[in-house]
């Protein structure tokens, strides 16, 4: 069994299968804290950790040379872009520069052109080209979706369903769950995302953080290896976003693989391992949250960060 997670001092926060902590102890095995998991699997050896280290070995999302065109606009113009197991990366960018058609072809939603796109160990096999290039192998993106969650800036939630029986429905239709499984699940969830008194209302009931923190739980439900999220918090009051960030903050801590659109310079510094910012379609500059924030060796990229500042 191969657990991933992220390193906080001695504890090592597994996501795979969800919501395991770990403890390093003195000779150096692992002791489960919390865990779904029954306690037989515990403690285990090193060798069966991906530790910090070994996470960075572990490529998660891999996008190369991704060109996406819609008629004569050149969109993406040779995107690279990696996240491995437990790293979180950041994308900004300037309005029309890419992003969210980055994303959207990184889960198949849009097709790109021209580029490999690889996700936890398949590389996406396609038949045509340019135009008429598609994903040839059905499975492949059926795992895709189902594993790698999304969550839009405008919630997308079905407004027919309670917030429980958005959270559930795909863990039912698609996993495959029972119904009170799925349920137990998604109260879990729900609670996890601060909003476990919300079970029953409609999703027009809600405010626009608790729909969005709603969104958020759907996605988890899926027990997703990476999450992408496109502008989480653009929609929110600042007020409300505060209730987002912090939960895509503490996905963060819980060593998630993740890929982020904002406009939130301060999350991206926090949450970020990684910066890309894209400008007209290509990546301008990338680097550490420090380098790229920090030590800004673009023009475009200091005007960007200026002009978001002034902002807000
Ligand atoms: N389905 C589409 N058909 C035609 N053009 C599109 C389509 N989707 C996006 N575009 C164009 O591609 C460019 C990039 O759009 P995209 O939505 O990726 O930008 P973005 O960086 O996410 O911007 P924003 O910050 O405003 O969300 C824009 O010029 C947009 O008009
Ligand atoms: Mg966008």
């Amino acid at each position: 069994m191969v657990l991933f997670g992220k390193c906080v001092r001695d504890y090592l926060v597994v996501c795979r299968p969800p919501q395991v902590v770990l403890r390093l102890q003195p000779d150096g095995t692992y002791f489960v804290l919390l865990f779904q998991l029954p306690i037989k699997y515990g403690p285990f050896g090193k060798d069966q950790i991906y530790t910090k280290d070994k996470m960075a070995e572990t490529p998660i999302i891999s996008l190369k040379n991704i060109h996406k065109s819609f008629g004569s606009l050149e969109v993406l113009k040779g995107i690279d872009l990696h996240a491995n197991a437990g790293e979180v990366v950041v994308l900004i960018g300037s309005s029309g520069s890419g992003k969210s058609t980055l994303l959207r072809c990184a889960n198949l939603l849009e097709v790109c052109q021209q580029g490999d796109i690889r996700f936890d160990g398949d590389l996406i096999v396609w038949k045509g080209t340019g135009d008429r290039r598609k994903p040839a192998n059905a499975k492949q993106i059926i795992k895709l979706r189902s594993k790698l969650s999304m969550v839009f800036q405008q919630f997308n939630l079905w407004s027919h369903l309670s917030v429980l029986d958005n959270v559930t429905e795909a863990p039912i239709s698609v996993l495959g769950l029972d119904k009170s499984q799925a349920e137990e699940k998604g109260r879990e969830l729900l609670a996890k995302v601060g909003i476990g008194e919300k079970c029953d209302a409609y999703p027009a009931q809600l405010s626009g953080g608790q729909q969005q923190r709603a969104a958020i739980a759907r996605a988890l439900a899926m027990e997703p290896v990476a999450m992408l999220f496109d502008e989480p918090t653009s929609a929110l009051d600042p007020e409300l976003e505060a209730e987002v960030v912090k939960v895509i903050k503490s996905l963060a801590n819980e060593g998630r693989t993740m890929i982020i659109v904002t406009h939130d310079m301060k999350l991206a510094r926090d949450v970020a391992d990684h910066v890309i910012f894209l400008h007209q379609g290509l990546i301008e500059e990338e680097g550490t949250p420090d380098e790229v924030f920090g030590n800004t060796k673009s023009e475009r990229l200091k005007q960007f960060l200026s002009a978001t500042t002034a902002q807000h």
